[in-house]
């Protein structure tokens, strides 16, 4: 695709989430839809929760507290948010802050797969657990798996997915803070990387459901998968 059909596409996109109301509760409550937004051709791409309240006032992502904590942690590692994408996994705001449904996540999720086919990224950051667990399709615990790169696909895209704290997380934490650091600094090491190696099937590079047991052990890359 070219870069003009990659931008037209997500305009296309946008516009359609912007009409979406197939979560029916979410769709009265919200001021507006957050589609998310930044660079089209952008090496990094951002993966967060939900909009929250300042969010939905916006129309844009990360508009509040994380999001001035997200903007000097891209400065410095010599990123900004007009070089980068940043998308939600919920695309409108949950009321009273409340966790995404299963069913919300399910509706949106195929606006994120398409925002991630459509920018083409070479890392895939989710921030905190919800995003990270949502782009895993299995329960990891952010504590545990922050900061180290595995090797995933979104569609026909081979990509390294980096679970990192979440902002708020570090807002409310200091030693998290530190933490988060030290795992952007793995993004621009993993951009200079390149693209992992891409899928060696066309089977392989169909979005599906990964097993919840693996009973044999695979040499591939697991496939990203939004529930
Ligand atoms: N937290 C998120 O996960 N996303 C936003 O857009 C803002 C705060």
């Amino acid at each position: 695709m070219t870069l003009k059909q990659r931008r037209d596409e997500e305009a296309a996109l946008r516009r359609q989430a912007a009409a979406c109301s197939l979560c029916s509760s979410l769709a009265e409550s919200r001021i507006q839809v957050v589609f998310g937004g930044g660079e089209i051709d952008a090496d990094v791409m951002f993966v967060g929760e939900a909009p929250g309240a300042t969010e939905d006032r916006d129309g844009v992502p990360f508009a509040g507290a994380s999001g001035r904590l997200l903007n000097e942690l891209l400065s410095e590692i010599g990123l900004s948010r007009e070089t980068v994408y940043i998308a939600n996994v919920l695309k409108c705001r949950p009321p009273d802050n409340r966790d995404p449904r299963r069913e919300e996540v399910a509706n949106c999720a195929h606006f994120l797969e398409r925002q991630v086919e459509l920018v083409e990224p070479i890392v895939l950051v989710t921030l905190g657990n919800y995003a990270t667990k949502a782009l895993r399709g299995e329960d990891g615990g952010i504590t545990a798996i922050h900061g180290k790169p595995e090797q995933r696909r979104v569609g026909a895209r081979s990509l390294w997915l980096l679970p990192v704290f979440h902002p708020a997380a570090a807002l409310y934490r200091r030693s998290n803070l530190e933490l988060l650091k030290s795992d952007f600094a793995e993004i621009p090491r993993l951009v200079a990387e390149g693209t992992p190696e891409q899928p060696r099937s066309p089977e392989s590079a169909v979005i599906e459901k990964p097993p919840v047991v693996q009973s044999e052990p695979s040499d591939e890359p697991p496939q990203l998968d939004l529930f």
